[in-house]
C-alpha cells in the first residue's frame, strides 16, 4: 500500500463564533484552537493512520509551525523526506459557527512555492506508488507535472479538485478518479447539480473528457459515483455533526486506502464515507482522523 500525496500543509487557526462574521462586523470568538491542517496533509495523515506507506511531497515554512508540521506528519506514519522548508507556513483562518457552518481564509505561504522541479525530483516516489493523491492548494503546474509522471506508469491518480478551480482537459484526461463536491462539479462542468439526473449528466461529461471515474461527495446525502461500468448513490452514515473541516480530505485519503486494498470503487466509497462520518463528529481536521482500529469498531 504505497500512497504518495503531492499537496499542501497548513496550520489551522480555528475560531468558534456564534455566526460567520459579516462585512464590517466585529465579533467575539468564544474559543480558539490550533490544529494541523491543509488538504494535502489531511489526506496524507488519513492514509497513514489507516495503515498505508505514505510519502508527502510539499512545503512547510522555515518557521516553528513548519517544524511542528513535519514532526506531526512523521508521528502519523508519513514520510517527509520530500518536504522542503521555505518561506512561511501556510495558514487557514477558520471560523466555525454554532450552526456547524464554517468559512476559511487561506494564506498559502510555502504551499504556493511547490514547484514542478520539486515534483520532478521526486519522480521515483511517485512512480513506485499504487495511488497518487492530488488536490488544488498548490500551483497548478506542480499538480499537472505530478499527474503526467504518474500517468506514464501504472499509478492510479485521485484528484480532489478543491478549492474549486478550472482544470484543463489535458489534466482531466490523466485522472483515474475525480472527487468533486457539488460546487466544484458545477464549476468544472458549467452544469446544474441539483438532481440525480443532473449528476448523471455532469459525470458523463467528465467521463467523455477522459476521467476514469467520478465520485461526487454530497455531505450528509452521501456520494454519487460513476465509472465506465456503473453509476449509483452511496448513503452517508447519519452522525452528529460537530465540525465538517477536513471531512472531504479524510474521504479522499480513505478512498485511496480502500482501493489499495483491492476493493471495488463502490466498496472503497463506503469505507471512505465511514471514515468521513467519524471525522465530522470531532473538532479539527487532523485530530479527528481515526486509526484503522477505530474505523473497524465504528
Ligand atoms: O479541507 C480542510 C482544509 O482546508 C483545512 O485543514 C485547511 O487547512 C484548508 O486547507
Amino acid at each position: 500500500m504505497n500512497i504518495t500525496v503531492v499537496g499542501s500543509t497548513n496550520m489551522d487557526l480555528v475560531y468558534l463564533v456564534p455566526h460567520i462574521v459579516k462585512a464590517g462586523e466585529t465579533l467575539h470568538s468564544t474559543k480558539h484552537e490550533l490544529f494541523f491542517g491543509g488538504k494535502g496533509a489531511n489526506q496524507a495523515v488519513t492514509a497513514g493512520q489507516l495503515g498505508a506507506n505514505v510519502h508527502f511531497i510539499g512545503n512547510v515554512g522555515a518557521d516553528d509551525f513548519g517544524e511542528q508540521i513535519i514532526q506531526n506528519l512523521q508521528n502519523k506514519n508519513v514520510n517527509t523526506a520530500a518536504v522542503q522548508k521555505v518561506g512561511m507556513t501556510g495558514q487557514a483562518i477558520i471560523q466555525l459557527a454554532d450552526s456547524g457552518e464554517n468559512s476559511i481564509v487561506l494564506f498559502p505561504g510555502a504551499n504556493f512555492l511547490v514547484s514542478t522541479k520539486q515534483v520532478e525530483e521526486n519522480t521515483e516516489r511517485i512512480v513506485s506508488s499504487n495511488v497518487l493523491l492530488l488536490q488544488l492548494e498548490i500551483p497548478m503546474p506542480a499538480v499537472e507535472t505530478a499527474a503526467t509522471i504518474a500517468s506514464q506508469k501504472d499509478v492510479k491518480i485521485i484528484l480532489n479538485p478543491a478549492p474549486a478551480h478550472q482544470i484543463s482537459d489535458t489534466l482531466l484526461s490523466k485522472i483515474s478518479i475525480l472527487t468533486p463536491n457539488e460546487t466544484e462539479l458545477a464549476i468544472l462542468t458549467g452544469l446544474k447539480t441539483e438532481t440525480e439526473e443532473d449528476l448523471f449528466q455532469s459525470c458523463s461529461l467528465l467521463l467523455q473528457k477522459g476521467v476514469g471515474a467520478v465520485v461526487v461527495t454530497l455531505g450528509a446525502k452521501g456520494a454519487y459515483y460513476m465509472d465506465h461500468y456503473e453509476h449509483g448513490h452511496v448513503q452517508a452514515n447519519n452522525v452528529g455533526v460537530k465540525d465538517t473541516t477536513g471531512a472531504g480530505d479524510a474521504f479522499n485519503g480513505a478512498l485511496a486506502v480502500g482501493l489499495c486494498h483491492g476493493n471495488t470503487l463502490k466498496d472503497s466509497i463506503l469505507y471512505a464515507s465511514k471514515v468521513a462520518g467519524f471525522v465530522v463528529t470531532q473538532m479539527g481536521a487532523q485530530p479527528s482522523i481515526p486509526s484503522s482500529f477505530q474505523v473497524n469498531n465504528v
